[in-house]
């Protein structure tokens, strides 16, 4: 098997298993995906890499080169994109409940745009833009309503979410008192994300009708966000909508919704994270043992939850092949377990596999986002490297942890 033009043999014998392997070939395409189709000419748009799908300096150096814009969530994430110099105006800084110490590296890096969750996180970007004597850029975090699960949205629903606030609720008409008094907070909009792995468009194009409704109180043209979320392929029940259809959609919606409210909107953003970087990735590991139970035949893999905590919390679900015998027959029926200490540690339940043997290779698809940026050293199993695959080349973007750098924090 070859990714990207590179023998995945090779990459073993160059880097061992578990492996990340990500096809930067695919990862660019993605990119340039989004940017080519999501415009408009009638207000700006950007799309924000929402990074933490993924979130590591080499894959942020990309999106730097692409020209994208970037989400943030955490102190570290602002942190790994100072690192590779991201233009910080082209960062919106999420999360519910960012600390001082959050809200001061933001502002005091110039970051682009606070996306605020409630009020008690306004009244601190206020003292800390007063002290600095700071203008700050904020969009006010939305609860639309709407929420989407894969193939369903509901409207109305959730109203209880932790994140957000309602549309003209107690919590929202504050907000806007404390901005209207404010000399430094900067409001420029809203931003709504109604859930993740979403294959039904209209969802969106119901949370998008929702913000252009609430930008009708306000003269100055606003920037709207709707958040990522889009769906993508992890096995054949999975039918993702394709980029061009997202973007000219959601674009093809704002028209007709601002043409009908006559209006007119700044920008229109979108914050794609597991849609950019999962299809790209791979995880290579190495078969240990094969043991059968009275129902069941395991493969014992050298990784598991700690490289890919997603099936044992959400159950989700991936396909996977067997290096070299990818056209032999897939005559029994595996589960694919890890090695750690806990009967959950299934990567894949039920798949069919053809016969394998101790020292084979076995890789599962589309682990690119979610997958290392969740890893865990529960068990202290070490962090596995990530490779970077791309026209017939392979270059490592992260080393694979040793066991000192595994206990160097511990006294
Ligand atoms: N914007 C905001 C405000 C978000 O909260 C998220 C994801 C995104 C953008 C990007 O969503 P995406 O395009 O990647 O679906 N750990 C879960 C996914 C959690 C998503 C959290 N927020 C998983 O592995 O399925």
């Amino acid at each position: 098997m070859r990714i990207a033009d590179v023998d995945v043999m090779d990459l073993k014998k160059k880097y061992g298993t578990p492996l990340y392997i990500y096809d930067i070939d695919h990862l660019k395409k993605n990119m340039d995906g989004y940017l080519n189709y999501f415009k408009s000419n009638d207000f700006d748009t950007e799309v924000l890499y929402a990074s933490k799908a993924f979130s590591v300096k080499e894959v942020l150096r990309i999106a730097k080169e692409k020209g994208m814009s970037l989400d943030c969530v955490s102190l570290g994430e602002l942190y790994t994109a100072k690192k590779v110099e991201f233009d910080f105006s082209k960062i919106y800084f999420h999360g519910n409940n960012k600390t001082r110490e959050e809200l001061e590296f933001a502002i005091g890096n110039n970051v682009g745009i606070i996306v605020v969750d409630n009020f008690m996180e306004l009244e601190a970007i206020e003292d800390i833009a007063n002290n600095k004597k700071k203008n700050v850029n904020i969009i006010i975090r939305i609860n639309s309503g709407v929420s989407a699960h894969t193939h369903k949205f509901i409207v109305t629903s959730h109203i209880d979410s932790k994140f957000g606030v309602l549309y003209k609720s107690e919590e929202y008409n504050k907000m806007l008192e404390l901005i209207a008094n404010s000399n430094f907070i900067k409001f420029k909009g809203f931003h709504s994300h109604i859930g993740s792995q979403i294959f039904d468009l209209e969802a969106f194009r119901a949370a998008l009708v929702k913000l252009i409704g609430y930008a009708k109180d306000f003269s100055e043209p606003l920037i709207l966000n709707i958040g990522g979320g889009f769906g993508v392929r992890y096995t054949s029940e999975d039918s993702p909508i394709p980029f061009d259809v997202v973007s000219q959609t959601l674009i093809n919606t704002a028209h007709e919704e601002l043409a009908k409210e006559n209006l007119k909107i700044q920008k229109l953003c979108i914050e794609p994270g597991r849609s950019i970087v999962a299809e790209c990735g791979y995880t290579l590991y190495e078969i240990g043992y094969i043991k059968k139970t009275p129902n069941k035949m395991y493969y014992f893999i050298d990784g598991g939850m700690t490289d890919n905590i997603r099936p044992a919390l959400y159950q989700a679900k991936y396909d996977a092949d067997i290096i070299g015998k990818e056209n032999e027959p897939k005559v029994n029926k595996v589960t694919v377990a890890g090695k750690c200490c806990e009967s959950g540690d299934l990567i894949i339940e039920d798949i069919m596999l053809p016969e394998a043997k101790s020292g084979d290779l076995l890789i599962t698809y589309t682990t690119g986002a979610y997958g290392y940026s969740m890893s865990s050293n529960y068990n202290k199993a070490l962090t596995p490297a990530v490779v970077f695959v791309e026209g017939g080349k392979d270059k490592l973007a992260v080393k694979r942890q040793t066991l000192d750098e595994l206990l160097e924090r511990e006294i």
